[in-house]
């Protein structure tokens, strides 16, 4: 039976480009959503810019401009910033948007009248100059439990501990660089502790990866910190309808969260098809996956399935975490100048080089990924172009000066052939699991073995007699047929230079029917297909 699917990524902020962080998340997803659609199932890719929040605010505040239309005018550009890496979405939205709103109301009656949420007045961190309540993002000092210097409000870097804000060693506002005040304000709690059991037998019944799911549990063992869903003005949101609080907003992941709800919900709405129920209701069996930074955890992991609880909506089938995107092993940031966003990559590299690259390092597991540059290169150049294209140039000559560059009606050694046949089963199941660098590994593999039978050969020995020139014949066919192979596997990694080998073997490759050669089949004329790349100092 076919398997129907959901997957999702993390919504980008629309405050900024997207980037390699965003991209390297969007390949793992890809790459397996690919997949999927290659092995028949039925597969639904979604994303959303994540419209709201301090940060949104501050920037239409910063370059002067409606954060409506500054909203809109990020989403088309990332959009574009996706597809330039050949990630399609079957659909792309906003948090900002009527049906995400639909949903929030419905949610929040819901949490009144099973009285699981309540007022309570706190204390905050409040920007006297430029009069806004700050996020923990935008205040820094010293950690209380370290005393290391310059860490976010909520969390220290240095030492990894997670404190109360208020705990802070001489706080700083990030957004006028002077002491914030302490401020009383009323917000709304939503208590968490009551769905921790119906949390522990959702972990429990999926297949977490196995850091997350300790992780998760780890969070589970102690009491859950109720969680604050409103933020004061000025903000960029969704008004709190005022009979529940006075003048707040609705903090940006409670609304983001609904995102993957609403985006899915406008998207079954515009194709006129009737998935949403299918897909969202409590007995759901089609599947859902999410896949998150491992920074986003506690949302995904806690407060996710709280809120589908409350809904009576069904559980994420598995959570796909990946570790951080390290660029020559520093963690990619604005201020270390190191950031690259996708229109900085492009302006030197493809993008297939960078989905092969972070393929090749890509796993089941949080590992944060280093994109090595002088490493990157000289993988490409070795993988891509030494050992895998160079298998057309080496053989096409052949064809074409021999044979027309029409192939054999057989092939030279079915045995060696069934080699790379066999090793279908193997790559499925890295692909499934989310494996992708054992992919690259096999692959290799399998590109020594073809190089070095070519080398063995010598067929460039066999032109002088016709005997030794039929043989040429199904030699070079069966090479070929090896190369159409590997690049069945490699579908889901490099689509454009897979476009390219299309027209060259002048063939549609086929999943399905992966291990039928091309035999009696006119090729055409080899032309470049990839070039070497040089390292460049961005
Ligand atoms: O961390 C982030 O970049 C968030 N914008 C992710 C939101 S994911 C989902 F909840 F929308
Ligand atoms: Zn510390």
């Amino acid at each position: 039976m076919k398997k129907k699917i959901l997957v999702t990524c993390a919504f980008p902020y629309s405050n900024g480009d997207i980037h390699l962080g965003h991209i390297l998340e969007h390949i793992y997803a890809d790459i397996w959503v690919r997949y999927q659609k290659l092995i028949g199932n039925k597969i639904y890719f979604i994303c959303a810019d994540d419209s709201h929040g301090t940060a949104v605010l501050l920037k239409s505040i910063n370059i002067n401009i409606d954060p409506n239309l500054m909203i809109n005018n990020i989403l088309l550009d990332h959009k574009n910033d996706f597809l330039k890496f050949n990630i399609f979405h079957d659909y792309y939205y906003k948090t900002h948007s009527k049906y995400n709103y639909i949903f929030l109301r419905n949610i929040i009656d819901k949490c009144f009248v099973k009285n699981i949420i309540y007022n309570k007045n706190i204390l905050q961190y409040y920007d006297n100059k430029k009069n806004i309540f700050l996020p923990d993002r935008y205040i820094i000092g010293t950690c209380p439990k370290c005393l290391s210097k310059k860490q976010y409000g909520d969390n220290c870097v240095i030492c990894g501990s997670i404190y109360n804000t208020l705990d802070l060693i001489n706080p700083i506002s990030l957004v006028s660089k002077n002491k914030p005040v302490l401020k009383y304000s009323n917000h709304l709690f939503l208590n968490l502790n009551i769905f921790k059991q119906k949390i522990i037998n959702w972990i429990n019944s999926i297949n977490l990866q196995e850091n997350v799911f300790n992780q998760l549990l780890s969070w589970l063992k102690n009491d859950l910190i109720d969680w604050n869903i409103s933020r004061d003005s000025p903000y960029f949101g969704f008004k709190i309808p005022s009979k529940f609080i006075k003048d707040k907003y609705f903090y940006v992941w409670f609304d983001a969260l609904l995102g993957y709800i609403s985006t899915f919900y406008k998207f079954c709405k515009i194709n006129n098809n009737f998935l949403f129920d299918k897909f969202w209701f409590n007995d759901s069996n089609y599947e859902l996956y999410h896949f998150i930074g491992k920074d986003i955890l506690y949302f995904h992991g806690i407060l996710w399935p709280a809120i589908l609880d409350i809904l009576n909506f069904r559980k994420p089938t598995n959570i796909i975490v990946h570790g951080h995107v390290l660029i020559n092993n520093y963690k990619m940031s604005k201020s270390y100048e190191n950031f690259i966003s996708v229109k900085k990559w492009l302006k030197y590299y493809d993008s297939d080089s960078l989905r092969y690259y972070f393929a090749s390092l890509l796993s089941n597991n949080i590992n944060d990924i280093n994109l090595c540059l002088i490493e990157f290169v000289n993988k490409i150049n070795s993988d891509i172009v030494n050992k895998f294209i160079n298998i057309c140039s080496r053989i096409s000559r052949f064809l074409e000066i021999y044979f027309n560059n029409i192939l054999s009606n057989k092939l030279w050694n079915e045995n060696f052939y069934n080699l790379f046949v066999q090793k279908f089963d193997i790559i499925c199941y890295y692909y499934l699991n989310f494996n992708y660098y054992k992919v690259i590994i096999e692959i290799n593999i399998l590109l020594d073995l073809v190089n070095k039978c070519i080398t063995d050969n010598k067929p460039w020995l066999w032109t002088n007699n016709f005997k030794k020139l039929r043989n040429l014949h199904i030699f070079c066919t069966t090479i070929i047929n090896i190369f159409k192979l590997i690049s069945i596997y490699l579908m889901p990694i490099i689509p454009n230079i897979i476009k390219k080998i299309e027209f060259f073997l002048n063939t549609k490759l086929n999943w399905k029917n992966f291990d039928k050669p091309l035999l009696n089949h006119k090729i055409l004329k080899y032309e470049n297909i990839y070039n070497r790349i040089k390292l460049y100092n961005f």
